[in-house]
């Protein structure tokens, strides 16, 4: 298991019994990912965050572990753009019974909002905001209405900014 570990000083963090285990998350960004799930911590439902942590392949990764929760795949596309590699366990009674890597999608459909203010999608209602992946690594997505293309810290800034509208 990853989290094993033969440093004693080292907390070992609990299975969950039911829900998902995002694994494999790029380090240092499980707290963007809390925040496009809408995750706050105000639901009441167990979350557990590793940060940082040291994977198999002796990188660091971050986890997250959502009790009583399936990601549905928006969620999951969502996740896709900021953390391409990321694993998704799905568990039930204590057993991994899904397991799949995110995978970045040809067009992105729903989100984020456009950088441009100007832009078509940013006047309807409901937004239909829809983009070509342009490319992966550097992330490159352009708007289908207006051609604007979006980087990753634009991607991020606008899901940070707007989640609650473009859900
Ligand atoms: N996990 C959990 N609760 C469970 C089962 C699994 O929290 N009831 C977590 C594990 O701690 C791990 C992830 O879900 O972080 C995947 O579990 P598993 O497939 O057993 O681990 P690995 O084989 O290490 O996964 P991978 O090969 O994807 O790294
Ligand atoms: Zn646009």
């Amino acid at each position: 298991m990853s989290e094993k570990t033969t440093d004693k000083s080292e907390l070992k963090v609990s299975k969950i019994k039911n829900g998902t285990v995002i694994d494999h998350i790029a380090a240092g960004t499980a707290l963007l990912v809390l925040e496009m799930l809408g995750i706050t911590g105000r639901e009441g439902t167990k979350v557990t965050l590793s940060l940082n942590v040291q994977s198999k392949k002796k990188t660091k990764k971050d986890i997250v572990k959502v009790e009583n929760r399936i990601l549905d795949k928006k969620e999951i596309n969502q996740i896709s753009l900021i953390s391409p590699r990321a694993t998704i366990n799905e568990i039930k009674n204590f057993t991994v019974v899904n397991k799949f890597k995110v995978e970045l999608p040809e067009e992105v459909h729903g989100f984020p909002k456009c950088i441009n203010p100007k832009c078509i999608t940013n006047a309807r209602e409901p937004p239909k905001h829809s983009y070509f992946v342009k490319s992966s690594d550097p992330l490159k997505i352009r708007c289908k209405y207006c051609n604007t293309n979006m980087n990753k810290q634009d991607i991020v800034k606008m899901l940070l900014k707007y989640q609650g509208l473009t859900k």
